[in-house]
């Protein structure tokens, strides 16, 4: 299983959006965390209509403090699978309630302890750990806020890089990637949401990065996403479907650039997890 890490460079490019449109439509046990330091979206958007009970990242703070966070971290899950009885799992962890809650994550009273965003990415990598675990899916919002889950996108399999295809976004992408790169182990792959005036091409080669993913503009199903609603079906979720295969393919690729095997390896990796999947699509 997987830690994907969605996040922009700057703007409000749809990182929330997309990063929920992964998350409804993909096809194995999953969890989106919401880790945007500048506080989450989900329980007052898509959310709204479901009594939450204040569960989420600003409650999972105290479970920090007493040293819990595994424990209690499934009291704080939203669940949104489906239908009782199926294999695929969809919980969502919504997000801080207010940005200064962010400190919380960020720093540390005893330089020798890990900080909160440190041991959160240590728990979503446990998560992911073994053949009935989870896939996470972390909105870390964007990078250029104070106190951004550094340790989260470190600890990533894949960090998707969400942007418009226009100059603001491509400048401000390009900018934000040199550090990005410095700071993770996993490949970071681009995911271009609506139109613009430059093509997937031209922004997998002015940023040096591969397009892992084109979501299109689809304002119906985008503000259901953002402000609830019940029918999210359309060209958005198409898409994000879609993409589920190519991020999953990074990941491998990640992986087997981590750990330094052979393509014959990675192959079969990929055949493993067609099989993981056909194996959860027939158990639902
Ligand atoms: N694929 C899309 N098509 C149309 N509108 C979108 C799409 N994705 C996001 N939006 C809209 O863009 C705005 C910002 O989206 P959001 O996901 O909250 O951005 P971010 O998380 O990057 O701040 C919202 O109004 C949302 O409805
Ligand atoms: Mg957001």
């Amino acid at each position: 299983m997987a830690l994907i890490v969605v996040c922009s460079a700057k703007r409000s490019p749809g990182v929330t959006v997309s990063a929920l449109a992964l998350t409804l439509t993909w096809r194995r046990r999953i969890i989106l965390a919401e880790c945007d330091p500048a506080g989450g979206d989900i329980a007052a958007g898509f959310l709204r209509e479901i009594p939450l009970a204040d569960r989420g990242l600003a409650r999972l703070g105290a479970a920090l403090r007493r040293g819990r966070l595994a424990e209690d971290l499934w009291n704080q899950l939203v669940d949104l699978t489906p239908g009782k009885g199926t294999a695929m799992t969809r919980l969502v962890l919504p997000g801080l309630t207010e940005p200064a809650q962010a400190r919380t994550w960020a720093e540390r009273d005893d330089l020798r302890e890990p900080t909160g965003w440190e041991q959160l990415a240590q728990l979503f990598r446990s998560l992911e750990s073994g053949h009935s675990g989870y896939d996470v899916i972390a909105d870390c919002g964007r990078l250029a806020v104070g106190y951004p889950p550094m340790p989260v996108l470190a600890a990533a399999d894949v960090v998707l890089l969400v942007l418009r295809p226009d100059l603001p976004s491509i400048r401000a992408s390009a900018v934000a990637l040199p550090p990005l790169h410095r700071s993770v182990t996993g490949p970071i792959g681009l995911m271009l949401v609506g139109a613009g005036p430059y093509g997937p091409n031209e922004c997998a080669s002015q940023l040096h990065a591969p397009v892992i993913a084109v979501v299109p503009n689809d304002p119906g199903a985008a503000a259901v996403l953002s402000g609830g609603g019940e029918h999210y079906r359309g060209r958005l979720l198409r898409a994000a479907a879609h993409a589920e295969a190519a991020v999953l393919r990074l990941v491998a690729t990640g992986r087997a650039a981590r750990d330094g095997t052979t393509s014959q390896a990675v192959s079969s990796g990929q055949t493993n997890r067609v099989a993981e999947a056909r194996e959860v699509r027939n158990a639902s």
